[in-house]
């Protein structure tokens, strides 16, 4: 869809688009009437409220992070929580199997040993993820796989995950990036095709479902984060959910610094567990509310050219919405360079940023690659070839396309959604003078 230059594009091109680009917005039916000159143009905001703060919590946290003080009883092995909490998070996503640990990074790290990943091993991972996806592969002493992003949902691409497969690899981690869900009919069937293990990163995705199922519940580790930004938050931490229980006795030996594996102390705190199971009572709600908020402003945003809401796999039945995430194409707001564009949404009220940049290629990962224990794990002729192919263009172009809002702007009523998009009705229909 990008890249044509169609008849609106071409409006938006011209100098003397202003006027005529507010009746193209009628005409197309983006606006019902035109719109308002852009807040860093001298008009109004779209939006003068802040947003809904996050996190949300009342009398009912301060009880519980209380009872936990006064019982004397801070961590698992003599509180209670802990081991409630895991109960309820079994209940809450649908899994046999649960660990609480202290933070998502440590989840993935545990899940990672627990499925058998190795120093020298190979993992499959996305380019278009938070860091401590690759940082946990890494920290395992393991070489991370990037297979190229799909554009259209921001998710691993599944069509280029078999021809990414080496016999090194022994471990596939699709991120449900943004709570959207991965292709995983495909991971889990090539997975298996070729008795690869794998560990979902759902650290964005509390809530989110594929063909009915929670997310995390599908591979054979799910791993989550409770860190402040997430929508369960305990400030910080983090669970893992297996299938199996012998996995989740390695897993509960590799966090609790059994003398059996080498592993750390990974646990969470009996404060953070019950500030969880308070939170945890609002989730379902919230889950909702972000949904039918997202849909509509997805209705809206879909009409303006040069937004692309993000798209979903059909199997998926819940998207969990951590972050509300489009492409914007320049090309259909008269060049506007995507920073000015986020400084013109943000003058209107309206937070967004550009997102990640690629992975696959930050110097930190690649001065690694080159370290002395890089390079007595791995021989220099891998390196070279992992040099070789680690491409991933079309996560390049995304990185350079994105932009997201964060869950707490879905959280509160339709006005809000109609404001978002009205001011990115704003900035389209004054994109040539704002470029100027
Ligand atoms: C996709 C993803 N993976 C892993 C993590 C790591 O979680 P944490 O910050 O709790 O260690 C996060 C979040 O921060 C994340 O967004």
């Amino acid at each position: 869809m990008f890249g044509i230059l169609n008849r609106r594009r071409f409006l938006a091109a011209t100098p003397a688009a202003g006027a005529l680009m507010q009746v193209g917005a009628l005409a197309q039916g983006a606006g019902t009437k035109i719109p308002e000159k852009p807040a860093l143009m001298g008009g109004p905001k779209a939006r003068k409220d802040r947003f809904d703060s996050w996190p949300k919590f009342d009398l009912t946290e301060e009880k519980a992070l209380l009872d936990v003080l006064r019982s004397g009883h801070w961590y698992r092995g003599n509180g209670q929580f802990v081991r409630k909490f895991e109960e309820a998070f079994g209940a809450l996503t649908g899994a046999g199997q649960v660990l609480a640990t202290c933070n998502g990074t440590s989840a993935l790290g545990v899940a990672l040993a627990a499925v058998g990943v190795e120093a020298g091993d190979e993992v499959i991972v996305p380019p278009y993820t938070f860091v401590a996806t690759v940082n946990a592969v890494l920290r395992a002493n393991a070489l991370p796989i990037f297979v190229d992003t799909d554009p259209e949902t921001f998710q691993m691409d599944h069509t280029k995950l078999e021809a990414a497969l080496t016999p090194a690899v022994r471990a596939i981690v699709p991120v449900h990036l943004g709570g959207n869900v991965c292709e995983m009919d495909a991971v889990t069937a090539i997975a298996s095709k070729h008795g690869i293990p794998v560990v979902e990163d759902a650290c964005q995705a509390h809530l989110a479902e594929w063909r009915g199922r929670r997310v995390g519940t599908l591979g054979d580790a799910g791993c989550f984060s409770f860190q402040a930004s997430k929508n369960l938050s305990a400030g910080e931490g983090g669970a893992v959910l297996f299938r199996d229980a012998a996995v989740r006795e390695r897993a509960f030996a590799y966090h609790n610094n059994s003398y059996t594996v080498s592993g750390g102390n990974y646990r969470l705190t009996e404060f953070q567990a019950s500030l969880l199971l308070a939170q945890m009572a609002r989730a379902e709600l919230q889950a909702k509310t972000r949904s039918e908020n997202a849909r509509y402003l997805t209705t809206m945003l879909k009409e303006i050219p040069g937004i692309l809401p993000t798209a979903e796999y059909g199997g998926t039945t819940n998207n969990a919405y951590h972050l509300y995430m489009l492409r914007y194409s320049p090309g259909e707001f008269a060049g506007l360079p995507r920073a000015k564009f986020l400084k013109a949404l943000a003058a209107e009220g309206i937070p967004a940023s550009g997102g990640y940049a690629p992975l696959n290629t930050e110097a930190s990962l690649l001065r690694l690659l080159e370290s002395r224990g890089y390079r007595r794990l791995f021989p220099e002729s891998r390196l070279k070839q992992w040099r070789e192919s680690n491409h991933c263009p079309e996560n390049d172009r995304l990185c350079t396309q994105a932009v997201w809002m964060t869950q707490n702007v879905l959280l509160g009523q339709r006005s809000d959604m109609e404001q978002i998009a009205e001011a990115f009705r704003k900035i389209h229909g004054h994109a040539g003078a704002l470029s100027a």
